[in-house]
């Protein structure tokens, strides 16, 4: 054993297992539901004030209060965790970071056998879907893979335009409802967010493809370039998923890039209650997905795949002199955006070699069950209001008070269920309408907890509403 000051020496193997101790011990109190949020105790804020540690308190110690910290802080992986979209931390995911984490592989240059489990677990990824990828890349999530594929599509649209910039004639379309990492990706490409078209949605808040049609007939008329259409895979707001056949087809039609954004909703592509939604993903350019929302590995894997390796290199392949000769290995450096890229494929690899493609898929059809089962409460609670149907895991409902304003209502009760703490669930507007919105993505949601969360919304509902 060396003697660096930083090696922990005789006190490894302890540390080791005092660590495994408590990942097992916050693994056990996963399993249930707790009935409070903590609050953040006083000395763990005095603790957070503290400046720079000269010297330190010694790995068990230190060990002891991250695990305070992280029993104090939003856990994604509590079974009512309905919050946003959450996660899991799936368990083999957690172990297979510890394990890349250890190794500190960096997948920019070529990493030998860890480029054969990422490029091999993008494969399974888009068998899994219906996506036929040829290629693609992991990313830190739906963000980066939308600025990806953006860019790689601006490159099509107006090859060179990385060297001379943009023309400031390139248009990008997506429904009115796609995510905010959309609009954000055409900001940074320099494509200015008025070039991003927001289209219309129908009733199940779907991207209107004849409105779509319209825009780019509008655009071309007026000599500006469309760079691509984003269609979105489940929609952050409601789960609704664009019509991706009818949207490729305008596409195909207008010879326009098709990114499909299922950072969220994607992996339901996977089974079999929910896999026509998604009938012409195999026409896209590009999809996006994030086996750190609904294939519940831990934050953060997100998966870009394409079907044309070459649009990702003519986008992103660059000369510099610190990067080895080409003959030497292939460097995804050559066709991604980050120069340091941690070993995210493994934990979706390990957890896919360990548990199957059909555990994942009974998963995902789970929580599509316990988001119908959520449906059918709310529709039968006669002070509660159901806002769409569920076309995957998302559930926008709101309590429904006997007098006042409902709006101000539902925003006060996502305070107070916050403050509650027995389920964990946030807000939105739909349609100028405040409501409950949670969202299913964690294998460790049972029906009892989708149960638990109606009646704990109507339980709270009632209590502000008698205080209002
Ligand atoms: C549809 C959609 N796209 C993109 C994103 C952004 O993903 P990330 O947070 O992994 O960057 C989200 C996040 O919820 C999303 O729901």
């Amino acid at each position: 054993m060396n003697d660096t000051p930083l090696a922990l020496g005789e006190a490894r193997t302890e540390t080791l297992e005092h660590g495994l101790a408590l990942i097992l011990e916050s693994w056990r109190g996963f399993d249930r539901a707790r009935s409070y949020q903590p609050p953040i105790a006083e000395h763990i804020r005095t603790l957070l004030d503290q400046g720079l540690p000269q010297s330190g308190i010694g790995p068990h110690a230190a060990l002891d209060e991250v695990s305070e910290i992280l029993d104090e802080s939003l856990a994604h992986s509590r079974p009512r965790f309905f919050g946003y979209v959450g996660s899991s931390g799936l368990e083999l995911g957690v172990l297979a970071d510890a394990l890349a984490g250890s190794h500190d592989i960096n997948l920019a240059a070529s990493a030998a056998a860890a480029d054969l489990v990422e490029r091999q677990t993008l494969r399974w990824v888009g068998d899994l879907v219906g996506y036929p990828a040829a290629w693609g890349t992991f990313t830190s999530g739906g963000m980066l893979s939308n600025l990806t594929a953006l860019t790689a599509a601006r490159e099509r649209a107006q090859p060179g335009c990385r060297i001379d910039g943009c023309d400031g004639r390139g248009v990008v379309y997506a429904s009115v409802e796609a995510h905010s990492s959309v609009e954000r990706a055409v900001e940074v490409l320099g494509l200015g967010r008025r070039a991003l078209r927001p289209i219309e949605i129908d009733a199940a808040r779907r991207m209107r493809p004849d409105a779509l049609a319209a825009a780019i007939d509008r655009d071309i008329a007026e000599g500006l370039r469309p760079v691509a259409v984003v269609a979105t895979a489940g929609t952050t707001l409601t789960g609704a998923v664009d019509p991706i056949r009818a949207v490729a087809e305008v596409c195909a039609a207008h010879g326009v890039w098709l990114h499909v954004d299922g950072a969220y909703g994607l992996p339901a592509a996977a089974t079999a209650s929910a896999r026509h939604l998604f009938d012409g993903l195999e026409l896209a350019d590009s999809a996006a997905l994030d086996g750190h929302k609904w294939l519940f590995v831990p934050k953060a894997c997100g998966v870009l795949l394409v079907r044309n390796r070459a649009d990702l290199e003519a986008a992103f392949s660059h000369d510099a002199p610190y990067i080895p000769e080409i003959e030497f290995g292939e460097h995804p450096v050559e066709w991604t955006l980050e120069y340091s890229r941690p070993f995210r494929a493994l934990k979706l690899w390990l957890a896919l070699r360990a548990h199957g493609a059909e555990a994942f898929r009974e998963a995902i059809e789970h929580d599509l069950e316990l988001a119908r089962l959520v449906a059918d409460l709310v529709r039968s609670a006669d002070d509660l209001e159901l806002l769409t149907e569920p076309a995957l895991s998302i559930v926008p409902f709101r309590h429904v008070p006997s007098r006042g304003d409902p709006d101000a209502h539902n925003r006060r009760l996502v305070g107070a269920l916050q403050r509650d703490g027995r389920v964990y669930v946030t807000g939105a507007v739909v349609d100028g309408r405040w409501c409950l919105r949670p969202c299913i993505v964690n294998y460790r949601t049972s029906a009892d907890d989708a149960r638990a969360l109606v009646d704990v919304v109507r339980e709270v509902g009632r209590r502000i509403e008698s205080e209002e």
